[in-house]
């Protein structure tokens, strides 16, 4: 672990979240002894360090934290910014080897919401929201565990999941539509901090990415629907199509009722948003 300095996986840790790594590590190390937590002061980007080691052959369970990312990433080529303090950034590598891969950042921005509180909505197919603001976002990116390593003939891979949460709203510039932040929604909770907010979704995360390769997406897609932020509202695709959200298929499609019929929307270059008024 990292934090207290004494597991077997040192790092350097900071701002609460030595007692945070520490606990994680104890809970989740005995069923996976290659655990590691590691938190950094600062980094690039969470993500692309994972996807960094996962590539040269480090195909252990890690979870890195970072107070800072300088290059952070989005999905569809978008950056990251996040302020320190005022958010949690992390990413978790999981070798896993699902048949199906489609729909496991449904999964997981299923287990963060239902970890955190009952209003969060998910906003196909990485968003977390409230009340149709931006809360926090999942990247997923997966490598191949490298030839040496591989068991001959697995389909291993090794799953980089990386989560931008907002704990706070930084200072700046008045938006005229600020993010969520947790510090709104559950003000009973004090201090909020990043740390309690990774103990706190990290464990059930981790049960979530041991169930999703035999289970996949369909068993949660009830759930999933009751947190919906599209279904039944007008929406506008980036590649020019529009129609209503009629719902996520039990294979993490995004299924769309357009004139032409209900599209069933599955690639991850394609954004979607409400249609502004709708
Ligand atoms: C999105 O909304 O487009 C996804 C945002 C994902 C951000 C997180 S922060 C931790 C991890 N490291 C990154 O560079 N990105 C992810």
């Amino acid at each position: 672990m990292s934090g207290g300095g004494s597991g077997p996986h040192g790092a350097l840790a900071d701002n609460g979240f030595a007692a945070a790594a520490e606990a994680l590590w104890r809970e989740i190390s005995p069923a996976w002894p290659d655990f590691q937590v590691e938190v950094l002061r600062e980094i690039d980007s969470t993500n692309t360090e994972l996807m960094r080691r996962a590539r040269d052959g480090v195909a252990a369970r890690t979870l890195l934290v970072a107070l800072q990312q300088t290059a952070g990433r989005g999905r569809l080529g978008r950056s990251w910014r996040s302020a320190p303090g005022d958010s949690l950034t992390f990413s978790l590598a999981w070798p896993m080897s699902p048949h199906d891969w489609s729909g496991l950042s449904l999964a997981v921005g299923l287990s963060v919401a239902q970890s955190l509180h009952e209003r969060i909505q998910l906003k196909w197919p990485n968003d977390l929201w409230v009340d149709d603001r931006k809360l926090g976002g999942i990247l997923i990116e997966t490598a191949a565990v490298p030839a040496a390593l591989a068991v001959p003939g697995s389909r291993e891979r090794v799953a980089v999941i990386g989560i931008g949460l907002n704990i706070g709203l930084p200072d700046g510039p008045d938006l005229s539509q600020p993010p969520a932040c947790l510090r709104e929604l559950m003000p009973q909770v004090l201090p909020l901090d990043a740390a309690w907010v990774l103990q706190r979704v990290v464990p059930a995360l981790v049960q979530a990415l041991e169930r999703f390769p035999t289970q996949g997406f369909a068993p949660l897609a009830d759930a999933f629907a009751a947190r919906d932020a599209l279904r039944g509202r007008s929406v506008r695709l980036s590649d020019g199509r529009s129609g209503t959200a009629v719902g996520v298929a039990g294979d993490g499609a995004l299924c769309v009722k357009t004139d032409a019929g209900v599209q069933r929307i599955s690639s991850a270059e394609v954004s979607v948003r409400p249609d502004a008024g709708a």
